[in-house]
Order: C-alpha cells, then sequence, then structure tokens
C-alpha cells in the first residue's frame, strides 16, 4: 500500500483549530470552525496585502475645494465596491503604539460643540474614556459649502466625519446609474468603511447646504477605533450570533454588524425611545428588559386622558425600534428601561445597509404589533403605512 502524502501544514492547521476548541468550548463546532479557519485566510490576505500596499506611494488627501463646476466623476467612471468584513487587526500592528498621538489644538467653544456632535455617534459608544478623549484631540474643524463633495465613491479613504451641522447628500453608484440612497440631516457619522475594511470609499457623500464636520485622520482612525473593533468583536461575536434575526444572515454580514454597532447603558425606568420623535438608531437588548409602551385615551371619572399602556417586553437577543427606520415614520411606542439594561445600537445608516436581507422576518413582526394594538385597543391600525 502506498503511503498517504500529508500536505505541508494541515497537522498544524488541525492542530491549532484543536486548541482553539478546547480553549473556548464553542457550542457549535462547524460554525466555529468557519469562523476559525476565517480568521486565518483574512489573515494571509492582510499580509499579502501589507506586502503589496508596502510599494505604494502615499494615499492622496482630499480637498475641499468646491466641486461644482467640475463634472461628475460619477459620470466618467464606474466602480463597483465591494465591502469586505476583513477587519484590520491592530494586534498584529508592530508600530501600532509608537504612533505619535496627533493633537489639533481647540478653543473652549470649538471643543464644546465637537463634544455636542460627537455624543450620539454610535463607533464611539464603546471607547473607554482615555480613547474617546484621544478622539476628541485629534479631530479638526472642516467647514463645507453646498455641492462639496466630501467623499467620492471608488477614491482612497482618508478621514472619517462626524455631523455638527449641515445637510448631506448619499450616492452609490450601481451597474451604471448612480442613485440617492439616504441623506444626513445635521447628525451621524460617514466614511468608516473605506478605512476600517482598507477599501476604496463605497458612497459618494455631496453637502447640500453650508455645513461643518469634524474629521479624524485614518492613521488616528485605525490606532482607535479599529484597535477597538477588535476587541468588539472578541466581546459581541458570540451574543450577536445568538440573536435570533440575524441568523439568516452570513457570517461576514454579522461581523460587520458588530463592527459598527455600540453599546448604550440605560438605569431602571430611564426612557430609551420616544413615541412620536424621529428616528436614527435600532436597538437589541443585551442585558435587562425594555418595556414597550404606548399612548392612549383612557376614560378617567373627569374626561379623555392620554395614558401609557404596556403593549411588550423585549429580553436578551430581542430588538425594537426597527418600525420607525421601516417607515419613515416617528417613533410608534415608547421604550422603557426594567432594570439596568445594557443595548446595542446601529445607526440607521448601518441599519439600512446591513440588515437588508432581515426585512422580510422585520415586516412579519410589524404585522404582529399590528394585531397585538387591535387585540389591546380594539381597533384597526395601519403601522406600515
Ligand atoms: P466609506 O466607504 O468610507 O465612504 C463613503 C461612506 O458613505 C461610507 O464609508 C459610509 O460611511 C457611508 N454610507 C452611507 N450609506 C451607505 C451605503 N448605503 N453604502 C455605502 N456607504 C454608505
Ligand atoms: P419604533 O416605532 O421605531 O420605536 C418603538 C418600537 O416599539 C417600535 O419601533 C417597535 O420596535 C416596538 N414595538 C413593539 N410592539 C409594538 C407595537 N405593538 N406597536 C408599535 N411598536 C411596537
Amino acid at each position: 500500500m502506498s503511503a498517504v502524502e500529508i500536505p505541508v501544514g494541515l497537522r498544524e492547521l488541525l492542530q491549532g483549530y484543536t486548541v482553539e476548541v478546547l480553549r473556548r468550548r464553542p457550542p457549535d463546532l462547524v460554525e466555529f470552525a468557519v469562523q476559525h479557519f476565517t480568521q486565518i485566510l483574512e489573515g494571509q490576505r492582510r499580509e499579502q496585502r501589507a506586502k503589496k500596499s508596502s510599494a505604494k506611494p502615499a494615499k492622496k488627501g482630499v480637498t475641499f475645494e468646491p466641486k461644482s463646476n467640475q463634472p461628475d466623476k460619477d459620470d466618467e467612471e464606474e466602480e463597483d465596491t465591494v465591502i469586505c468584513a476583513e477587519a484590520y487587526n491592530p494586534d498584529d500592528d508592530e508600530d501600532n503604539d509608537t504612533e505619535p498621538r496627533v493633537v489639533h489644538p481647540k478653543t473652549d467653544e470649538q471643543r464644546r460643540r465637537l463634544q455636542e456632535a460627537c455624543r450620539h455617534i454610535v463607533l464611539f459608544k464603546t471607547l473607554e474614556q482615555e480613547q474617546f478623549s484621544e478622539v476628541l484631540d485629534a479631530m479638526f474643524e472642516v467647514l463645507v459649502k453646498p455641492q462639496h463633495h466630501i467623499i467620492d465613491q471608488g477614491d482612497d479613504g482618508d478621514n472619517f466625519y462626524v455631523i455638527e451641522k449641515g445637510a448631506y447628500d448619499i450616492f452609490v453608484q450601481k451597474d451604471g446609474v448612480r442613485v440617492c440612497v439616504g441623506k444626513y440631516d445635521n447628525r451621524g457619522s460617514f466614511g468608516e468603511l473605506a478605512l476600517m475594511y482598507n477599501t476604496p470609499r463605497a458612497a459618494t457623500i455631496v453637502a447640500t447646504q453650508e455645513g461643518a464636520l469634524w474629521a479624524l485622520d485614518r492613521a488616528t482612525f485605525h490606532r482607535l477605533i479599529v484597535k477597538n473593533n477588535a476587541k468588539k468583536r472578541r466581546m459581541y461575536e458570540a451574543f450577536i450570533e445568538c440573536v435570533p434575526l440575524l441568523k439568516s444572515l452570513e457570517l461576514s454580514e454579522r461581523m460587520k454588524i458588530v463592527d459598527v454597532l455600540g453599546v448604550r447603558a440605560f438605569k431602571d425606568g430611564e426612557r430609551i425611545i420616544t413615541q412620536g420623535e424621529e428616528a436614527d438608531c435600532f436597538y437589541i437588548v443585551e442585558s435587562g428588559e425594555a418595556k414597550i409602551m404606548i399612548k392612549s385615551k383612557v376614560s378617567t371619572m373627569a374626561a379623555l386622558q392620554d395614558a401609557e399602556v404596556e403593549v411588550a417586553r423585549c429580553t436578551r437577543g430581542q430588538y425594537f425600534g426597527e418600525l420607525a427606520l421601516v417607515t419613515n415614520k416617528p417613533r410608534a411606542a415608547s421604550v422603557y428601561a426594567v432594570g439596568e439594561t445594557k443595548c446595542l445600537v446601529i445607526d440607521i445608516q448601518a441599519f439600512e445597509r446591513l440588515l437588508g436581507p432581515c426585512m422580510d422576518i422585520m415586516k412579519r413582526n410589524i404585522s404582529q404589533y399590528e394585531d397585538q394594538l387591535v387585540a389591546l385597543f380594539g381597533s384597526s391600525v395601519d403601522l406600515k403605512h
């Protein structure tokens, strides 16, 4: 009988997998194998890319010259951008902690405006206080005029942007057609994808009025935000795997969600969502409980009064706050924490970009809300239109 030749590296690969299984005791061996070997593959690709890019010239910076008189770049060139879930792993980066800290001096008034603009930025919500201060130190102000292209699809990524004020259109070029896929209106952030995944810009962002932005340079974004993402993946990977809504997504799609999510903690009784307000994010309960309350007319001895009636509760792994994002309407209910409650938060742009495949499940659940409301209040309701 001829001896079977064992391919070079096979033994080490299987040993590595076995050691990780014994160390981390995953509930599902096959799913864990997919994750484990995907990480190895990503590491190899990163290495190859690093080798290639060390031979490339330095990346160009963005200029904020008005582009209104220039031909639209999207009309000339078409780029189908693929975003992969391959996060840069800062633990592999030897120079990471030796890079100089970037500080852009600011007046007290500028710092106050910057802090206010960054207060609800989901990507900053998992940073330690010290890291957050470093981010604020490194940010610099960028004033823009109508028609400024802050980002052009297909370009290299230079900065991440937080909106202080102004309105901005988001265009994506698909199959030769430039489509406006959304807008930012005086809040939010953009430009994280190219920096996180080392890919070309995935969309074009154009100011539609005068505005003010705060920019964070690529190197500081890597050192602080992407480093924090590696930690986030370790912390939330297992939990995200168990969220029923996200089961139908590919592993790489779930990891993209982990990369952009933030975490918010609420005290017992604290309001998380207010009925009637404009919506900008989506929530998944990580721990504790969320109570959904709807305002309804209740007759008392004296008159008809507005009172809140409890319609549902969400516990670990369940979600809320999708309805207003799907219907483009104000929040349909208020939501309160029951006990100390922690939620994962995803902003509206990431929700629209990443949760499309879960839309059918969400729409089915919205129909259940309608049934619930009929049962509670007697009259029929149309939440979707
Ligand atoms: P980046 O690819 O670095 O630059 C363009 C930015 O547009 C992107 O990061 C996101 O922050 C933002 N964006 C908003 N909506 C979308 C979308 N639907 N597809 C891609 N990028 C989007
Ligand atoms: P949204 O309207 O964005 O904010 C309030 C959330 O409460 C809503 O999304 C749903 O996620 C959640 N919810 C749960 N049950 C109901 C219900 N019966 N009617 C409306 N919203 C509900």
